[in-house]
């Protein structure tokens, strides 16, 4: 990444979990805060993608990278993923819930099992890296910070991706419990809701391209862009650095505006031309 907001140093001392780390969001914010001078650890299902994306990165930043297989759903292999990192660096300070799964499809066409194929790795997948890093925060007496990926939907939900939904709103109800009931161990807890930042894995998913011919995503968008990873990177750089000591509890909106400006009732009044405009105000000025 080019453009770094904090000093090169700044997470120097940190040992930072990241669970998705090998693809998308989490390959970029990984990449960010190993420059910045911490020890990364990655992990998610598949070792090859881990292990090219470790190397990729620590050869771009000098710092060590380790790829961990994980499979977030099952409490013992996140414990297992625990212990590896901490016999490694001695340590872990910073938990990145990251990992997601997620598809578009009418809910009434979902079957049981995919309402539960997502949740269970976005919701199930949180709460049990959450309460493994909590534990032995608290066991060992040491500061703690969690960051969790949530998304827009988790505050107003949305049609089509239902599960994706539900998850994340229970992952913003984590991270504000958490944050309230952990403070006294000194363990903070926010989250970013990010709005569209293109990847692979969301973007092959939520915008197909036959979908994409039908739905022109750059409508809802009152900056007319999406999200660069830098922007994201940034900002989870800085939630997780010492100089956001006192933020716990924040759900912090990147999304250019974007979901406020399709919730406000006349936002979309911005179709309507100058001209318009003007003839209507001359009409108002005529008949007053
Ligand atoms: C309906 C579907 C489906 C789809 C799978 N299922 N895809 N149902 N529509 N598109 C159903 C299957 O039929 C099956 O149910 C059940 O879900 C499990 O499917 P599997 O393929 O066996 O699941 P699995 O191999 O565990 O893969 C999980 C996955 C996959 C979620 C389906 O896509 C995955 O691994 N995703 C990880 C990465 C990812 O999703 N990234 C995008 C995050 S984007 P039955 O009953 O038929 O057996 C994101 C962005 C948010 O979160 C905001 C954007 C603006
Ligand atoms: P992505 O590249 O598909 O990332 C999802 C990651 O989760 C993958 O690396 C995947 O790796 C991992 N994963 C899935 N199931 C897992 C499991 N059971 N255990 C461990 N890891 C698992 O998509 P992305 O767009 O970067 O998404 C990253 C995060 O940003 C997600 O939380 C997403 O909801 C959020 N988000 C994205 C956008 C966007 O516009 N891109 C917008 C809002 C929020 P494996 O398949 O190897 O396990």
């Amino acid at each position: 990444m080019k453009n770094l907001m904090l000093r090169e140093d700044a997470l120097k001392g940190k040992v930072i979990v990241v669970t998705g780390g090998g693809t998308g969001l989490g390959k970029s914010i990984s990449e960010m805060l190993s420059q910045l001078g911490a020890s990364v650890v990655i992990t998610s299902r598949k070792k090859e993608v881990l292990e090219k994306t470790a190397n990729d990165i620590s050869v771009l930043s000098g710092n060590k990278v380790l790829p961990i297989v994980c499979d977030v759903r099952k409490y013992e292999e996140v414990e297992n993923m625990l212990q590896k990192t901490v016999s490694e660096f001695g340590k872990v300070t910073t938990l990145l819930n990251n990992a997601a799964g997620n598809f578009i499809s009418p809910t009434e066409r979902l079957s049981a099992k995919a309402f539960d194929t997502v949740v269970d790795i976005v919701l199930k997948g949180t709460y049990n890296c959450s309460l493994a890093f909590g534990k032995y925060w608290i066991e060992n007496k040491c500061e703690g910070n969690m960051l969790n990926i949530v998304t827009t939907y988790a505050f107003t939900g949305s049609g089509f991706v239902v599960p994706s939904a539900c998850a994340k709103a229970g992952v913003m109800a984590l991270t504000r419990s958490l944050a309230a009931e952990w403070a006294k161990y000194n363990i903070r807890s926010n989250a970013i809701a990010p709005g569209p930042f293109p990847t692979e894995g969301a973007w092959t998913r939520l915008f197909p391209e036959p979908l994409q011919k039908i739905i022109d995503p750059m409508q809802r968008l009152p900056l007319k862009r999406v999200g660069n990873h830098e922007e994201l990177a940034n900002l989870a750089s800085y939630l997780i650095s010492d100089f956001s000591g006192y933020i716990n509890g924040e759900v912090v909106v990147i999304d250019g505006g974007e979901w406020l400006y399709n919730a406000g009732q006349f936002t979309h009044f911005n179709i309507i031309p100058k001209e318009a405009w003007d003839m209507w105000e001359q009409m108002r000025k005529e008949k007053s």
